[in-house]
């Protein structure tokens, strides 16, 4: 276990930003983790977990504890003709396990190939690209309810999943640190081909996972910038959710504006698209830029603070509602 005061949490956060934790813990197993959850003095502080920090803003220091796992087993635990359950540890980095399970043949994580973070956040957000969610696939959490100290098993069904959503950012929100997430992976892979047109990459070739897993590594790349290279948490804000009558009266003024169904009577707008309609992407406030590929990512040009990025957020958030009327929500987490 490792345990530091007034730790700088600059490689914990891939905006870059620099910030102080008052204590930074990392645990490496379960047992190291019930002894933390059963300290009074550690009781006492107010507490956030952190996964890869690739989702995360700090704004300013945080005057508590900063958690981290350092679970990263894998185990199949059950098996049959047609699908594999892998339990990994949410310590482990996302792309690490999908990278294993495609090597295994084992389908289902392909599309998310290429996403920064950890298992258990990636649990937490239900993270989704390419036509693909964490949800999807995901069967059950093991968790340790930070009440009672508690090891629970969740079914996926009670995890309130939804876009980039669940119950554990909701009701559940700070109560339970994950440990273990199970997937339920295919031994017969299915394809998931339909977002972005991905099948015309493929044309005219037997297509395998490893190829979809390159492909998606590649298109990623091309559009989203790399943390190591400039500080981001990949898409800043949430695909607004419109009714499609709300929709339809908005066409009438744009009718160039992009939209996927969501279900009967909604339809979801990228996000990007109406930022860069307000002539921002580019753009640059201070240290903090909207991406000049995809206006949907945030970006520290250097130096930038989280107040900076947050500002910078506001404009947009404002530009968006004042031109279109409506409400961008942060996917970023602010920190405190
Ligand atoms: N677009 C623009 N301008 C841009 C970029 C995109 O107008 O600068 C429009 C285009 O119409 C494009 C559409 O937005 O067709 C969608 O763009 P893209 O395929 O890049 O996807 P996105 O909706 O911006 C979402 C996820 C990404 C995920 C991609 C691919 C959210 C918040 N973001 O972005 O997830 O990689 O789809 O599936 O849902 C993340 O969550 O951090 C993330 C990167």
């Amino acid at each position: 276990m490792f345990i530091e005061e007034n730790y700088v949490l600059l490689s914990h956060n891939t905006f870059g930003v620099v910030a102080k934790a008052r204590w930074f813990i990392a645990y490496t197993d379960e047992q190291d983790l019930r002894k933390i959850l059963a300290d009074e003095y550690f009781r006492s502080l107010p507490v956030f977990h952190i996964g890869g920090g690739s989702n995360l803003l700090f704004i300013s220091d945080y005057e508590g504890i900063i958690l981290h796992s350092g679970i990263k087993d894998t185990e199949v635990v059950k098996e049959d003709e047609e699908f594999v359950y892998l339990k990994a540890g949410a310590g482990m980095l996302w792309d690490d396990l999908v990278h294993d399970t495609v090597c295994r043949a084992w389908g289902g994580l392909e599309n998310l190939s290429g996403i920064p973070g950890e298992v258990g956040a990636a649990a937490i957000q239900n993270i989704g690209a390419y036509g693909c969610e964490a949800k999807d696939v995901i069967t059950e959490i093991s968790a340790y309810d930070m009440q009672t100290g508690e090891k629970q098993t969740i079914p996926c069904v009670e995890c309130a999943y939804a876009y980039r959503d669940s119950i554990f950012k909701k009701a559940w929100k700070g109560r339970f640190i994950i440990t273990h997430v199970t997937f339920r992976l295919s031994k017969k892979p299915h394809y998931r081909l339909e977002y972005a047109n991905l099948q015309n990459f493929f044309a005219g070739k037997e297509i395998n996972l490893k190829m979809i897993r390159e492909t998606i590594i590649a298109l990623r790349a091309a559009k989203l910038p790399d943390p190591k290279v400039l500080g981001n948490a990949g898409s800043f804000f949430m695909n607004p959710c419109l009714s499609k009558t709300c929709y339809e009266r908005l066409k009438k003024s744009y009718p160039d504006m992009p939209c996927y169904p969501v279900n009967q009577g909604e339809v979801k707008i990228p996000a990007a698209w109406l930022i860069e309609q307000c002539g921002l992407k580019g753009f640059q406030q201070g240290n903090a830029a909207v991406y000049d590929k995809q206006a949907l990512v945030l970006v520290n040009k250097g130096n930038a603070t989280g107040e900076e990025i947050v500002r910078l957020a506001e404009k947009v958030q404002e530009s968006v509602k004042n031109k279109f009327r409506i409400d961008l929500h942060p996917e970023v987490i602010y920190l405190p």
